[in-house]
């Protein structure tokens, strides 16, 4: 009898010590709460033990409620769900993080969250108003606070152990350098738009060597043109060896040795996204090689302003 293929329960320890994150991750950046609410639990009963949430995605009390319908249901345990959440860029000042912190913690409805990450290293003006804008319609920064002093009230999150990790996200290699460099507890993950039409190999290798996961958003390239389902490289492994186009995509990036978050409001591709196996070393090989289109999708790397949430929320 075949072994069964155990790609989708694929687990990678960090590296400082709170234990390891579920490479397949089901993010909930979804504007409706209803249809968050229903996704999770969706996610939740094919499978999936990773999820990714934010403050700014306004949403987090329904993530909470869903989680806990099926933590109170016995059917899972909160140890085995992974949950991350993520600092706005509104609340850089080290005075704001804790009530930010303690806010998403508590809408989430968890005694601890397993990750908390700087969602961007843009300081914005600190208040209420997660998109300030001056009278031109420009976002108006902060410049009385630096990533370092807002990192280093992360780590007293750690300290105070309602967090047990935190990391870092939408940043580039040498901003992940300096904060490594100066961090008290080193960044146990990073989170970055990366698929193959973007695939971030230099700052994989980084993360790599010195121990960091590299989470990777919009694995499926955000469904947006040039579609990546519809890749003829893609295309042509996924006939071959029997899985749908996105199934290909997302083996090729836990193989490749990343944490993934996918997202869908659509039942039929939460189950397939979850339905991942190990493709053959040929094909890692071909969409590594074959695959020379570059694009990136989400300019928030760029100015802190995301691109795939609506201003207006
Ligand atoms: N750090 C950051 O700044 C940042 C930025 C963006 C995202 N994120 C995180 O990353 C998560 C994932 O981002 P993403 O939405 O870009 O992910 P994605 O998985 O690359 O793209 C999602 C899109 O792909 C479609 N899709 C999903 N499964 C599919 C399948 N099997 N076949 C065909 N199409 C499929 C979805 O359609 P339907 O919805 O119609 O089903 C949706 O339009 C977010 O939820 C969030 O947690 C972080």
């Amino acid at each position: 009898m075949a072994t069964p293929d155990t790609l989708r329960y694929t687990r990678i320890p960090l590296a400082d010590g709170s234990g390891a994150i579920p490479a397949l991750g089901f993010g909930t950046l979804i504007p409706d709460p209803l249809a968050t609410k229903q996704a999770t639990k969706t996610a939740l009963e094919v499978g999936f033990r990773h999820f990714d949430c934010a403050e700014r995605y306004r949403n987090e009390q329904a993530v909470g409620d869903a989680m806990q319908e099926v933590i109170k249901a016995g059917t899972i345990q909160r140890k085995d769900i992974f949950v991350t959440t993520k600092l706005w860029n509104n609340n850089h000042r080290p005075d704001r993080v804790k009530p930010a912190f303690e806010a998403s913690r508590q809408s989430l409805q968890l005694d601890y969250v397993d990750c908390y990450l700087i969602h961007t290293p843009f300081a914005f003006q600190p208040g209420d108003e997660q998109d300030p804008r001056d009278e031109r319609g420009q976002v108006i920064y902060d410049t009385g606070v630096t990533l370092v002093e807002t990192w280093q009230a992360m780590e007293r999150l750690v300290d105070e152990g309602r967090c047990k990790s935190i990391g870092l996200s939408d940043i580039s290699l040498d901003k992940v350098q300096e904060i490594f460099k100066a961090a008290r507890i080193k960044p146990a993950v990073v989170q970055v738009e990366s698929h193959p039409y973007l695939p971030e190999w230099e700052l994989l290798d980084f993360c790599r060597q010195r121990g960091i996961v590299l989470l990777a958003f919009a694995p499926l390239a955000h469904g947006m043109e040039p579609k990546l389902v519809d890749n003829l490289v893609i295309t042509t492994i996924a006939q071959r060896v029997h899985k749908t186009p996105a199934q290909v995509v997302l083996a090729w990036a836990i193989q490749r040795g990343t944490a993934l978050l996918t997202t869908s409001t659509t039942p039929r591709y939460i189950q397939e996204n979850f339905e991942v196996s190990t493709l053959p070393e040929d094909a890692m090989q071909e969409i590594r090689d074959g695959i020379t289109t570059r694009v990136r999708f989400n300019p928030v790397v760029e100015t802190g302003v995301p691109g795939f949430i609506p201003q207006s929320r």
